[in-house]
């Protein structure tokens, strides 16, 4: 099969920069997006995109409309394609059996529904979401029982491992792309089909064939292991802030060496993101279920001590302030859960902000990327005691870092952004309340400075 045509279904952080550096690298395929969501679509289609993420603007501006297209008409979209990749959403399920564990596959389900129901002949079905194992059995199982004669399916796995904030930089120079499929001659013929698709900029031996669960398991395995290291150095950093130590320094001694890698080792107010949590629950579930409790503690131990880590940091503030914010302005420097994106989800920064609220504090909060609506909404959940009318008169959102820490009485950086670390820390110092505060949650500051200026300063790792 020449593949000339792919259809992304799901045009969100992972279908969305997937499907724009395939048609910046294949220029001769016509990649269309596709997503029920109307008002995304029409986001993909005007001058604000639905996300941020470097480097991904320019992208979109040079394909869209040439090669790349953005559409609610998914059925037409598979129909044309020979190749589809299921990039939808997966979030953990809020009811029923594995509630609160288990993946919510209805999205997926409703993708291969979709593809049996609009597919008139031969497709590549290629599963990019984050699935349990054993996932692609099912979305075979799906097509096979709505299948019209004389049409078959190839279903492979080919999970993603972008981070969000370096997407396009981790499409366009990925450390392996992992594709997963069946040993019979027309999966393998599939697989080949795939991979000569990333050959086009991912040299060939960057491009791992392995089974379809084994592909599966190592999606989850290697968010688990990522995950593992930051609760690992978290933990040491609980040790560093009493003995004395720095976990920075620490993190460089243990980095060197070339069997740990200097890589995934900020010791940090605790990860974030769509995917550490969620897929390591997940994985307790599928261990649970397969009679492994060891296996499912053993994980368990990650996501506590990540917890752990985002309520020890809260702690710090409220005993700096002898447990009284009642009353007391705090600006939160940062929303998002990492740098160099617009999303919230799973972010130390909703954790720290709604402790902060509980207590009956007021908060100016400033993120570059983080929409003053979105701040608004995940803080109006029913989390904390207060109502949503008592939390938004609570909390102003700013446009600049020197507004929202002007007349506060401490500044609780919450997201690591580049431009906290070169801000005119002098010029805040005036302006804040006294004694002023600074709570540094990410690890990125530089303390001795903010001292000399007269800052009190807390972080993360660093000892009295
Ligand atoms: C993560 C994985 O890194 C990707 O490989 C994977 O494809 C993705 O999940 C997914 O499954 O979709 P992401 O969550 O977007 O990517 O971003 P990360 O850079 O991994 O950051 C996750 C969290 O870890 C953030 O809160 C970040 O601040 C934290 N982190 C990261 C640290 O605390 N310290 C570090 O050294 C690195």
């Amino acid at each position: 099969m020449v593949i000339r045509k792919i259809c992304c279904i799901g045009g969100g952080y992972v279908g969305g920069p997937t499907a724009s550096v395939l048609a910046l690298k294949c220029p001769d395929i016509e990649v269309t997006v596709c997503d029920t969501n109307a008002k995304k679509i029409s986001e993909w289609n005007s001058d604000k995109l639905p996300i941020f993420e470097p480097d991904l603007e320019d992208i979109v501006k040079l394909c869209r409309g040439k090669n790349l297209f953005f559409t609610t008409n998914c059925e037409r979209a598979i129909s044309e394609a020979d190749l589809i990749f299921i990039s939808v959403n997966t979030p953990i399920k809020t009811f029923g059996h594995g509630k609160g564990k288990a993946l919510d596959l209805q999205h997926v389900e409703d993708a291969a529904r979709m593809i049996a129901a609009s597919s008139k002949r031969n497709k590549i079905v290629v599963e990019k979401s984050t699935v349990p194992v054993r996932a692609a059995e099912s979305i075979s199982h799906i097509l096979k029982a709505n299948q019209i004669d004389g049409i078959s399916y190839q279903v492979l796995s080919n999970p993603e491992f972008l981070a969000e904030g370096s997407a396009i930089n981790d499409l366009l120079y990925p450390d392996r792309v992992l594709i997963g499929g069946g040993d019979d001659s027309d999966s393998v013929d599939a697989m080949n089909e795939l991979s000569s698709i990333y050959k086009r900029w991912v040299s060939k031996e960057k491009i791992i064939t392995t089974d379809t669960w084994s592909s599966e398991l190592s999606k989850l395995g290697a968010n688990a292991i990522l995950a593992q290291r930051l609760s690992s150095i978290n933990a040491l950093s609980a040790l560093c802030e009493v003995t004395g130590a720095d976990v920075n320094q620490v993190a460089t001694a243990l980095g060197a060496d070339s069997r740990i890698s200097p890589n995934f080792l900020h010791a940090n107010i605790g990860f974030g993101g769509r995917c550490f949590q969620k897929d390591i629950l997940n994985l307790i579930y599928i261990c649970e279920c397969l009679n492994l409790p060891e296996v499912a503690h053993y994980w368990q131990n990650v996501l506590d001590m990540n917890e752990y880590q985002k309520n020890r940091f809260a702690r710090k503030i409220m005993r700096s302030f002898y447990n009284t914010v009642h009353g007391k302005r705090i600006a939160l420097l940062g929303f998002a859960f990492k740098k160099n994106t617009c999303d919230v989800k799973e972010s130390p920064a909703i954790y720290i902000a709604k402790m902060l609220l509980d207590e009956g504090a007021a908060l100016q909060i400033y993120d570059p990327k983080v929409e003053e609506s979105q701040i608004l909404k995940v803080l109006s959940k029913p989390v904390t005691s207060n109502d949503s009318e008592i939390v938004q008169q609570a909390i102003t959102v700013f446009s600049d870092a020197y507004a929202a820490t002007k007349d506060t009485h401490a500044i609780v950086v919450c997201t690591g952004w580049d431009e906290f670390t070169s801000l005119d820390y002098k010029k805040i110092y005036e302006s804040m309340l006294k004694p002023a505060y600074v709570f540094d949650g990410t690890n990125v500051l530089d303390l001795r400075e903010l001292a000399k200026i007269g800052f009190h300063v807390e972080s993360i790792g660093k000892g009295p």
